[in-house]
């Protein structure tokens, strides 16, 4: 039980923690983001996209964009990997306003937040004198979340700001967005991620991170996260959490997925003495509570 506790700072060697020259310990940054594709031709699966987005880098233009399908397929990594190219860090941030599930999307923010974005005016020219696309985008992550009446607001800020402005949309349900919206974008449909490129990005991380895992255990991850790649990258950096050192093994998985699927409620074969929780990047923990002196 103690290697569910492995990777705490309480695995450092003695030396080391005396050491006033150590090394603050890093955050561990969530797998998902460490390994999002970096480039749209990194982007799996998505043919069909990604040939437009690569053409679209190449003429450095892009129309208003709408991105539907399923969790974990690739839609946000998409469009980041797209607006980074274009801009490249330097200007990103000024050209790229990020809208997600996080922020408030009533009207009151497409009115001021989007609406005051899209009105800047941009040049062609970076400070280098090197060119750079005349436009900056708007993306709206989860946009089916937005209320029927900041989705119009929406409508009207594209129509008017068109020339300077590229909008990028992206839900899981299309159904949800207004048809003035979606007429205005050339949409596409993310696919759910095909077994053996599930297997490949697992084994890919598992091999990166130095993590021993079977086949067998990559094929739970698998068949647990039902085509959700960030679902099994958050499994597989969970599993890896939990054991430390040790090989993840298929209950641990079958624990985690069960552990994530009852909203943290401990898997049957659990102890009472297990505590389950997970973190903002849902990546699951668990902690005995025996070991703890309370
Ligand atoms: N098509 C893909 N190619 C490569 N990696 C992918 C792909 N889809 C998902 N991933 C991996 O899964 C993680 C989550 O992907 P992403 O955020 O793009 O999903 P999404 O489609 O936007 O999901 P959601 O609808 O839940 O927001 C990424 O960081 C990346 O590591
Ligand atoms: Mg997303």
């Amino acid at each position: 039980m103690d290697a569910f506790l492995k990777g705490s700072s309480s695995s450092k060697p003695k030396s080391q923690e005396k050491s006033k020259a150590a090394p603050k310990p890093q955050k561990s940054i969530p797998w998902v983001e460490k390994y999002r594709p970096r480039s749209v031709e990194d982007v799996a699966h998505q043919d069909e996209v990604v040939a437009v987005l690569k053409k679209s880098l190449q003429g450095s233009d892009l129309p208003n964009l709408l991105f539907y399908g399923p969790p974990g397929t690739g839609k946000t990594s998409a469009i980041l990997a797209v607006a980074k190219q274009l801009f490249g860090w330097e200007l990103y941030r000024s050209r790229v306003l990020e809208l997600n599930a996080s922020d408030e999307r009533g009207i009151q923010v497409i009115r001021e937040k989007v609406k005051g974005f899209s009105q800047q005016s941009v040049s062609a020219v970076r400070t280098d004198g090197k060119p750079c696309p005349p436009f900056k985008i708007v993306i709206l992550d989860e946009a089916d979340s937005m209320t029927s009446a900041a989705q119009a607001a929406l409508r009207r800020t594209m129509e008017r700001e068109s020339k300077s402005t590229r909008f990028c949309l992206i839900c899981n349900y299309i159904s949800r967005i207004i048809e003035p919206l979606t007429s205005r974008c050339s949409k596409f449909r993310f696919k759910p991620l095909a077994v053996d490129i599930l297997r490949e990005r697992l084994q890919h991380i598992a091999n990166k991170e130095n993590v021993t895992c079977s086949d067998e255990v990559i094929d739970t991850i698998v068949e647990t996260s039902e085509g959700d790649l960030r679902k099994a990258i958050t499994y597989l950096q969970s599993a890896a959490r939990l054991k430390g050192s040790e090989e993840i093994d298929k209950q641990d998985v079958l624990e985690i997925a069960a552990v994530s699927k009852n909203h943290l409620r401990p898997y049957d074969g659990a102890c009472d003495h297990l505590l389950f929780f997970s973190d903002s990047s849902g990546i699951i923990h668990r902690v005995c509570l025996q070991s703890l002196s309370l």
